[in-house]
């Protein structure tokens, strides 16, 4: 098999693992980042796993002429879109960098598919596109999608928009919108992971980054939801079994005759709250973490997990690791990180 597969933010949090997971099943990644987000310890890192450094052009995905050349280079069987910004809270800031980056980097991708006739094109889509659920937390694929809260939340909704209407003009492509829950977690190896710019706005890298004294203190944005304890519930997900996801996500894709559009949740179909992952890593680690209850975070959906009924039908993937041993593996990486 000789089957390339340009993956965009290759250097990133889900793409370096899901580079990983794709050469380990004997495609070869072409990474695509401008490492604005990434780090080279995490380039080191997939080199460490995998014995060899991966292919990677250090190029802007909004560069449509530089995008071009790479599609000119090889024959991609695939595409996985992953770059873009996905910082909620920046994104309300800096609304008009964030439809920028990940709307004019996907309309590029799609074109350069287009161009080249790429069969099969994965889009790094988001739970945020079902907002708030109403009275069922666990989503499924056919629940109705509703506006989001955050410019961030918009990206990916008009993302896979776009992706629907290329669908509507150009039937020949097989198309999926990956809807992730909240991924967690890091390479068994500690040798890749979330590498957080600045202050992490996610739950678990505070929670680690405050163990090992990055962070004074972690902050639990309400407790008065109205959930078992208090606190939000989301479906974490370790990046492995996601990276996986991707793999299964092409595999079937290419085994499709036909042009179509699907989209598969993500997740493990199992709600924890904020303060159980506090007191899991707090058992775990051993660690008593310093904690304070603050006001609700604007935005914060109360409660969604996902269905994951689609995953396994369709692509035969699910979930394999548990919440304990996302915990384990993302302080495995924090403590990595501090040796560095
Ligand atoms: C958000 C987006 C999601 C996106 C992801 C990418 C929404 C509703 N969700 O996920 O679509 O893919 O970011 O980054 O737009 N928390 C604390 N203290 C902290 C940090 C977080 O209590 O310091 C709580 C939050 O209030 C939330 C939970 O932890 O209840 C998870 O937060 P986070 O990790 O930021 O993910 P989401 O907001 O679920």
């Amino acid at each position: 098999m000789n089957k390339y597969v340009l993956v965009t933010g290759g250097a990133g949090y889900i793409g370096s693992h899901t580079v990983v997971a794709l050469h380990q099943k004997g495609y070869i990644p072409v990474i695509v980042d401008d490492l604005r987000n990434a780090n080279p310890i995490v380039l080191e890192g997939m080199e460490h796993i995998l014995g060899v450094r991966p292919i990677l052009y250090k190029v802007d995905v909004c560069q449509k002429e530089a995008l071009r050349q790479i599609f000119e280079q090889y024959s991609f069987d695939g595409v996985i879109h992953f770059a873009a910004y996905k910082a909620v809270g920046e994104s309300v800031e800096k609304p008009l960098s964030y439809y920028e980056n990940n709307l004019v980097g996907l309309l590029n991708i799609l074109s350069l598919i287009d161009s080249f006739e790429v069969p099969n094109f994965v889009f790094s889509s988001s739970c945020t596109v079902y907002g708030e659920p109403k009275e069922i937390k666990e989503v499924t694929e056919q629940t109705p999608l509703q506006l989001p809260h955050s410019p961030y939340g918009f990206t990916k909704w008009m993302g896979e928009q776009i992706i629907s209407d290329f669908h509507k003009s150009k039937g020949k492509y097989k198309l999926m919108n990956l809807r992730y829950f909240n991924p967690v977690g890091a390479h068994p190896s500690a040798r890749i992971g979330e590498f957080p710019i600045g202050r992490p706005s996610n739950l678990l890298p505070f929670v680690t980054q405050t163990a090992i004294g990055k962070q004074e203190k972690l902050t639990i944005f309400g407790n008065d939801y109205p959930t078992k304890d208090g606190s939000c519930i989301r479906d974490y997900i370790h990046v492995t079994d996601l990276a996986e996801a991707h793999v299964a996500a092409l595999t079937y894709l290419s085994n499709q005759a036909k042009g179509l559009l699907e989209a598969v949740n993500i997740g493990t179909g199992k709600g924890t709250s904020v303060l159980e992952i506090v007191k899991a890593f707090e058992r775990i680690t051993n660690i008593s973490l310093p904690i304070e209850f603050g006001s609700r975070r604007l935005g914060d959906v109360v409660e969604i997990y996902a269905n994951v009924q689609k995953g396994q039908d369709l692509l035969g993937w699910q979930a394999r690791l548990s919440i304990d041993e996302a915990i384990e593996d993302a302080w495995a990486w924090e403590k990595y990180l501090a040796t560095k």
